[in-house]
């Protein structure tokens, strides 16, 4: 049985893409040897992620990525548990947005603020951090260019 979990958060400081890289690469090494695949999104001041593998990987690995500084008001969406893993083969694929998204995140973060001081226990703030971070992505999805 494997979990996926949805998290997203805020950068702690300023971050240049190639902090953003730094990220990707390490995780991308770290997540091959436990099993680990998903996807990070970051745009504007915002990271979504997605990590899915074995549960205990999973659940030890957001144990670390909580108490990372580089980002703040950590906000789990959803942790489920799923038959297999929608991101099979990408140990951690980094999805770029362009500068409209970035705009787009202001209100996103007014969103996570909420849901940070509310412990991240409304629900209805949940799923509209989640149908916001999905649109916004989904809307760009045609000019996306991953790559690694
Ligand atoms: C937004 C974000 C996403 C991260 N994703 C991962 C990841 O998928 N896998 C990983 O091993 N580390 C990831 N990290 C890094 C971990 O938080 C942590 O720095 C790393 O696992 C090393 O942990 P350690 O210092 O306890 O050894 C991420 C960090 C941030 C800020």
């Amino acid at each position: 049985m494997l979990t996926r979990l949805k998290y997203v958060s805020r950068f702690a400081r300023p971050m240049s893409p190639a902090d953003v890289q730094a990220i990707v690469e390490a995780a991308q090494r770290h997540n091959a040897t436990i099993g680990v695949t998903g996807m990070l999104l970051a745009f504007g001041e915002v990271f979504m992620q997605v990590i899915e593998g074995p549960t205990e990987a999973v659940r030890a690995l957001f144990g670390r990525i909580v108490a990372d500084p580089r980002h703040r008001d950590v906000i789990l969406i959803r942790s489920q548990r799923v038959d297999r893993a929608i991101f099979a083969g990408w140990s951690m694929r980094l999805l770029e947005l362009d500068a409209a998204a970035r705009r787009e995140a202001g209100p996103l973060l007014v969103l996570i603020d909420a849901a940070s001081r509310g412990g991240g226990r409304d629900a209805d703030l949940l799923r509209d951090i989640d149908d916001m971070t999905w649109r916004t992505l989904g809307e760009r999805v045609v000019t996306l260019r991953p790559t690694g």
